[in-house]
């Protein structure tokens, strides 16, 4: 059996996608819950306003988690929640919720593993110093890192600072598909080099709090793969995979940009506000682990032109069929040679155990998570029962790539599901669905899913049913 005993058998929610009650209790505004509500930013105008509600029941979600035999639960706070401004006054209300759930997930024997920052940056902080347009918000991040390692520290053993900067930072920097909805490469990369600085400050304060736990940054991968074996397409493919790959990975797993990279960027789009004591941070900074989010490959060929594409899509860096915003690569689909989901995602388990080793042949033998993976899909209910046979059939698939990486020798220490209970999709509103619960939207109920009883067995037999 290549899954060891501890094992964490896990699922994964982000706050702005579940917890809705966007103002209870005196949460102060993210910049999600203003973008939302200009016009057509999001799919039929949908909110995260109520969401699964799971703020409000948290107590029958974690009995849900209970019942099922989850190991570990990853969710993210709310920054807003507990700092309603940014930085500065703390709100005690938010500080107990997320005490609270994590002593409900504790009281039935669930891991807690959590996100400090899913994407819902204070309105405040982007009001007052432009968010991670500015070297300022890694301290107001810093701040924020310091009081949940403060109030939570002594019962959560498992933290990640950032999840997926690549999506944030290029949605928010170059399509414009989510907050600030800004198109300029240049901010992109700075804001970039910020959120890695806020990382090193936060594992750094963490070690000085003399935490006994693990920290680590989650990131998307999509590894590249050219399309075609011409040079033209293997020349597209160092692009692709020096942005979606090294520019991310390495700061936080080497503590170093790719330097031809940087230089080929810089050359481009200016100079970059990275200093030698930056560095130095980063360097010193080391994480204890890795989190990947996978879902999909990349397909990569040549561009036919080398102009900058300034297209406003919504869809994953390396999403089929975009231009990459530098001109120097396109992504390719190709249903005649691979598989893809409702949402023409790539279905390709292969991949997911790729790039664990691409991983480890950069950075060594580092522990990894699978903090996401999932299907995305409208799921058919016969007869009132959820019948997601779909996603079953695809966890399933990734969960065999998992097992034969752990036989390669792969340090992988857990796998969440993306994601625990149906929530929002941001760009796609409530009509595409993960999770292993659903959601009634009328009245907010939850149903187990035919997944959810999949994977209950799953981990009661520590993956042997896969
Ligand atoms: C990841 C995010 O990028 O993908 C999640 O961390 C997100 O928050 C998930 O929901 C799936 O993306 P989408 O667009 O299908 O909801």
């Amino acid at each position: 059996m290549a899954f060891p005993k501890n094992f964490l058998w896990g699922a994964a929610t982000a706050a702005y996608q579940v917890e809705g009650a966007w103002n209870q209790d005196g949460k102060g505004p993210s910049i999600w819950d203003n973008f939302v509500r200009i016009p057509g930013k999001t799919f039929e105008g949908t909110t995260g306003d109520v969401a699964a509600d799971h703020y409000n029941r948290y107590i029958e979600d974690v009995a849900l988690m209970g019942e099922m035999g989850l190991k570990s639960y990853r969710f993210s706070i709310s920054w807003a929640r507990l700092l309603p401004k940014g930085r500065g006054e703390i709100s005690e209300q938010g500080v107990e919720f997320y005490s609270n759930l994590i002593d409900e997930l504790i009281k039935h024997n669930i891991v807690p593993f959590i996100t400090l920052y899913h994407w819902d940056l204070p309105q405040g902080l982007q009001d007052d110093i432009g968010g991670w347009e500015s070297r300022e918000c890694s301290d107001a991040f810093e701040e924020y890192a310091r009081l949940c390692f403060e109030r939570f520290g002594d019962r959560v053993n498992h933290w990640i600072t950032f999840n997926e900067p690549i999506i944030f930072e290029m949605f928010g920097y170059v399509t414009g598909a989510h907050p600030p909805a800004k198109n300029n490469p240049f901010l992109m990369y700075q804001a970039s080099h910020y959120v890695n600085l806020a990382h090193a400050k936060a594992v750094m304060t963490y070690r000085e709090l003399g935490c006994k736990g693990n920290i680590g940054m989650s990131n998307v991968i999509n590894p590249a793969y050219p399309y075609t074996d011409s040079k033209e397409d293997r020349e597209a493919t160092w692009w692709a995979e020096s942005f979606i790959f090294h520019w991310y990975y390495d700061p936080v797993l080497k503590g170093e940009y790719p330097k031809e990279y940087l230089a080929k960027i810089e050359a481009r789009y200016g100079k970059l506000d990275i200093t030698h004591d930056d560095l130095r941070l980063l360097k010193q900074a080391k994480s204890d682990f890795i989190g990947i989010n996978y879902y999909q490959p990349t397909r990569i060929a040549a561009p036919d032109s080398k102009a900058d594409s300034n297209e406003k899509n919504n869809r994953s860096p390396g999403a089929a069929g975009d231009v990459s915003f530098c001109g120097n690569y396109k992504t390719v689909m190709d249903p005649l040679q691979f598989e893809y989901t409702k949402w023409q995602w790539e279905v390709c388990p292969d991949a997911l155990r790729d790039c664990m080793h691409r991983i480890k042949d950069r950075y060594g033998d580092i522990p990894i998570y699978i903090t996401e993976n999932g299907l995305g899909d409208e799921d058919p209910i016969v007869e009132g029962e959820v019948l997601d046979k779909a996603r079953i059939d695809f966890i399933r698939r990734h969960l065999i790539a998992c097992e034969q990486a752990l036989d390669e020798g792969i340090q992988l220490k857990g796998y969440y599901a993306w994601s625990w209970i149906d929530l929002l999709s941001w760009l796609n509103g409530y009509k595409k669905q993960y999770g292993f619960v659903y959601v009634d939207r009328s009245n907010l109920q939850r149903k187990k899913k035919q997944s959810y009883y999949w994977y209950e067995q799953v981990i009661a037999s520590n993956g042997e049913t896969i």
